[in-house]
């Protein structure tokens, strides 16, 4: 079973539309004096590169971990979704979870899932779905409005039950479990994440994810915009990094992961963005590519 995962897209639309918000202006401040727009110029280019790129690799199904838009305007909505064209209509190929700048203020609620709603079973999370008769994906939304100096996330008690519900649940103990955040649970040395910028309640899921009694083979996620692969306790969580930021120093870039699900075997291929070219293009050469045991 062949699954791609990328993240972190962030197309990027100035001038802003839409309800006017200060932390909306203060990321204009960001993107247009601060330099973060060299990252992300002309991300709506490589978006429709990579999305080709993952259609030609004939993979079974592909997961973006969020992060579609830079400040969730309706334009940059409508433009990003616009890429996706007619993959939109179809959740058995494609899923997209929301990330923190999808949902970056209380004025665009519902925005995510007007446009991608249909990926994410309706925007109803946790939920479930089968990739193939031995894979699945459990997705939660860990992704909310935040003030203008916090872009933290909150799994938050509801969610975790229902999640615990689901991954001690004995319909997914035979399968490969792949579970699917925004925010990453560890950073790549191994540490928590700083507080402003991690999920609050990020002890609480890794003491969940890593009992004894869940069902879960491997944690995939975004965020921060530098691929790498960590291990909690008893699962490994690989962050997929940016698919687009020109300045990810190994390469922006995406996964397709060959998955063996009998055999709990996981073996990852990253395809990095190539500007010569203009294309995304096997990484022979990167530390990423392995194969892992994932229980
Ligand atoms: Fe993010």
């Amino acid at each position: 079973m062949k699954l791609a995962h990328f993240s972190d897209i962030h197309i990027t639309h100035f001038p802003l539309s839409g309800k006017p918000a200060l932390k909306r202006l203060a990321a204009v401040a960001s993107y247009s004096i601060a330099g973060r727009g060299n990252h992300f110029r002309g991300s709506d280019a490589r978006i429709a590169r990579l999305l080709e790129d993952v259609d030609a690799q004939g993979v079974d199904h592909a997961l973006c971990t969020g992060d579609l838009t830079g400040v969730s305007t309706e334009a940059e909505f409508s433009e990003v979704a616009g890429l996706f064209g007619p993959r939109l209509a179809q959740p058995a190929r494609y899923t997209v979870i929301p990330g923190n700048h999808d949902r970056y203020v209380r004025g665009a609620d519902g925005l995510f899932e007007k446009h991608f709603g249909k990926l994410s079973e309706g925007g109803r999370f946790p939920f479930v779905k089968h990739l193939s008769d031995r894979v699945s994906v459990v997705a939660i939304d860990v992704a909310r409005p935040t003030s203008l100096i916090d872009s933290s996330g909150l799994c938050g008690a509801k969610q975790r039950e229902a999640l615990l519900g689901i991954l001690t649940d004995a319909s997914l103990k035979d399968r490969f479990v792949v579970m699917a955040l925004h925010y990453g649970l560890l950073r790549a040395e191994g540490q928590r994440d700083a507080r402003p910028h991690g999920l609050r309640d990020d002890v609480e899921v890794m003491e969940l994810i890593d009992r004894a009694d869940v069902s879960l083979d491997l944690v995939l996620h975004g965020h921060m915009h530098r691929p790498y692969v960590v291990k909690t306790k008893r699962r490994t969580a690989i962050c997929v990094g940016s698919a687009t930021d020109l300045h990810v120093k190994q390469g922006c870039g995406y996964h397709v992961y060959e998955i063996d699900p009998a055999a709990h075997r996981v073996r990852i291929e990253r395809r990095v963005w190539s500007a010569g070219p203009g294309r995304y293009e096997a990484d022979a050469a990167s530390a990423l590519n392995r194969e892992l045991v994932t229980r």
